[in-house]
């Protein structure tokens, strides 16, 4: 398998800094890196709808110096007539030496990773993870607070779906110093494995309804959209989807120096009027985004023979004869022949999760 990021763990701590480094050198330099990417094709198979991932990496990529080619839509592909992931990204291997790949079906970039013979970038997949975001989140950080440890972040909105919640969190129990406060009603709270992740690495965080009461504590604050499309009931949606609006009213609870995040798009979570204030790095997230994809990928593209193990063959698999993976979004319901898998996450609870989605299996 080729060297790809599917997962923000792919990476270790150090190629993140180093990912960091590379990014700020492109924000000071831009023109040392215009030619980079000379004669290089990025494909961009984005199979639900984006604005700045799939845009950003277009960016990235001409501003590198290479080319781009894809689709923004499922529609426009042969995936319309039926044809599967594995047989997509076959066909692009041949036209193309990267592929940046959104997908509604959980685990289909890791399925992409799997079958092709260039790195696979997943943009996004379903409410699963979504690692480039996660990037640009840490590079923003990095670059307003000067570090990476000793923070206190918190988490408001749908945690549940939010898969840049998911990723960012499980990026941040890697360093030391973290505090996590987690701000969702019931409904939307962080799953299960993604708070075991915090426990496993002794990161302490909290849970709460109340962003008022939680504010004073954060250096940064990541506001997320409450994500109507991942809901199976829509009057829930309508119900939770205005849970928490900040504004300038709120922000007075909260520190001169605090930060606010989001990986937008922004629906009614923040208020306009403070988009002025000088606390708001949204915006400042989006550029931010552009340069550490042109850093990641010089990285892929500079490691493209570089074969790693197999994803599966990485983690310790069980055998369960008799299970299958639950998740209705879960890219084993629709690849043919791919099979189940599933990963011991847990010796001491005994917990197994899908290789590919992450559900656990019942
Ligand atoms: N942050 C993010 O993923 O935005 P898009 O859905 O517009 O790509």
């Amino acid at each position: 398998m080729k060297r790809s990021l599917i997962d923000i763990l792919d990476f270790s701590v150090e190629e993140i800094e180093q990912l960091i480094k590379v990014a700020l050198d492109i924000s000071k330099n831009p023109k040392k890196y215009a030619n980079k990417c000379k004669g290089k094709k990025l494909a961009t198979l984005f199979f639900e709808p984006s604005t700045r991932t799939r845009l950003s990496f277009e960016a990235a990529m001409y501003e590198l110096g290479g080319h781009v080619l894809g689709f923004s839509d499922a529609k426009n592909s042969s995936v319309s007539k039926g044809e599967s992931v594995s047989d997509t990204v076959k066909v692009v291997s041949c036209y193309a030496d990267i592929i940046a790949m959104r997908h509604p079906l959980e685990g289909a970039p890791l399925v992409a990773a799997q079958k092709a013979s260039i790195p696979i970038i997943n943009a996004g997949d379903g409410g699963h993870c979504h690692p480039t975001q996660t990037l640009a989140d840490l590079f923003t950080i990095y670059k307003e607070k000067g570090r990476l440890n000793n923070l206190t972040v918190g988490f408001c909105g749908d945690l549940k779906y939010g898969r840049t919640v998911h990723s960012l969190i499980v990026a941040l129990a890697r360093y030391t110093g973290i505090k996590i406060v987690l701000i969702s009603p019931d409904e939307l709270k962080l799953p299960f494995y993604v708070k075991r992740e915090l426990e496993l690495n002794k990161i302490s965080y909290i849970e709460t309804d109340n962003l008022e009461n939680a504010l004073g504590e954060l250096d940064v604050l990541y506001m997320t959209r409450v994500q109507g499309e991942r809901f199976a009931d829509q009057a829930e949606y309508e119900r939770l989807k205005d849970c928490y609006i900040l504004n300038e009213e709120k922000m007075k609870h909260a520190k001169n120096d605090t930060i606010i995040l989001h990986p937008l798009p922004r629906v009614n979570e923040i208020s306009v009027a403070l988009d002025d204030d000088d606390r708001a790095c949204y915006f400042k997230q989006v550029l931010n985004a552009k340069h550490i994809r042109m850093a990641l990928i010089l990285k892929l593209l500079a490691e493209k023979d570089v074969e790693v193990l197999d994803y599966i063959s990485r983690c310790e698999i069980s055998k369960l004869d008799d299970k299958k993976c639950s998740n209705p979004k879960c890219i084993t319901n629709t690849e043919q022949e791919l099979g189940q898998s599933f990963k011991l996450v847990d010796k001491e609870y005994d917990i197994h999760r899908c290789v590919y989605c992450e559900k656990k299996i019942k």
